[in-house]
């Protein structure tokens, strides 16, 4: 899906998110557990004010749990912030979202008002699928567009908590290029301004650097290729992405490779990880 994001689109974004927050107690913020920095919005906070905060680290599945802990560790020092890290694939384990909503409010659910919770977060961190899991069914796939012009309503999760029937859209943060190679490398911004090879090349850079031994283990390489480049041209010769002349496909195996590293084939990834404090 081509997702623009312009001036304008961040203006009305921002302006919509600001009409919702008088009426939450509770945001759940979604990102994606393998760069939960680059999946932010930095202005939700200033948007949120003092709003209690379940910060989602969704796609757990995905990343390396070591990390995991080491997020959650350090977003449980905020004040105000609760984290979470799950994977909205699995209904099961989204279940303690609900109590921890009610828990971290803090106003109590009366009975004409319930507690209202709200799902907001950047494209394609997973905010649909656990909008769903959560009520239990299909509701909307969030329409991944700057703006939300209907009305919004709420669903009951239960007699004391309800949700916002569409979460609130932000936009990725772009300005910082480490962090748009990292969004591009989990798949989060596929139509962006950056060069697919240049892409696969950050993550491939990254694999070397950072986990050569799950790369050893699926490619079956006995050496480690000293650079990215040769890391995907060793890869597509194991794999046989070859053109005539036995040359490497270098569109096959840059695709290849970012599919499976996405995918988390290769093993579970983290592109992030908290500095030392
Ligand atoms: P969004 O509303 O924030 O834009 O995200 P959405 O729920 O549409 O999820 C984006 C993609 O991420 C979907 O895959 C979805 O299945 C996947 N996803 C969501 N949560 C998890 C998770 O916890 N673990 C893993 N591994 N994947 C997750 P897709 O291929 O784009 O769509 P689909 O073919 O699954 O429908």
């Amino acid at each position: 899906m081509k997702i623009g994001w312009f001036p304008g689109h961040m203006h009305r974004a921002r302006k919509v998110m600001a009409e919702l927050m008088p009426r939450i107690d509770v945001v759940i913020e979604v990102l994606d557990a393998r760069l939960p920095i680059s999946s932010s919005n930095p202005l939700l906070d200033e948007m949120r004010g003092d709003r209690p905060c379940l910060k989602v680290l969704n796609k757990s599945d995905l990343a390396d749990p070591e990390v995991t802990g080491l997020w959650v560790t350090r977003f449980q020092k905020r004040q105000g912030v609760n984290p979470l890290a799950v994977s909205a694939t699995n209904p099961g384990e989204v279940k303690r979202i609900k109590k921890l909503c009610l828990s971290m409010s803090r106003r109590k659910p009366a009975p004409l008002r319930p507690v209202r919770a709200m799902i907001v977060g950047i494209p394609n961190v997973g905010k649909s699928t656990l909008m769903n899991a959560l009520v239990g069914r299909r509701v909307a796939r969030a329409a991944n567009e700057a703006a939300i012009t209907r009305k919004t309503k709420h669903i009951d999760l239960s007699d004391d908590l309800t949700i916002s029937d569409t979460p609130g859209i932000l936009w990725p943060n772009l300005e910082n290029q480490r962090g748009a190679f990292r969004l591009a490398a989990s798949g989060a911004i596929r139509e962006s301004a950056l060069d697919f090879d240049e892409v696969a090349l950050f993550a491939a850079r990254f694999m070397l650097k950072n986990y050569p031994d799950l790369l050893a283990k699926r490619y079956k390489l006995t050496e480690m290729p000293d650079n990215g480049q040769d890391l995907l041209e060793a890869i597509g010769a194991k794999r046989g992405c070859l053109i005539k002349g036995g040359e490497v496909d270098w569109n096959k195996v840059t695709t290849l490779f970012l599919n499976e590293f996405r995918g988390g084939l290769i093993g579970r990834i983290s592109l992030e990880r908290p500095k030392e404090e």
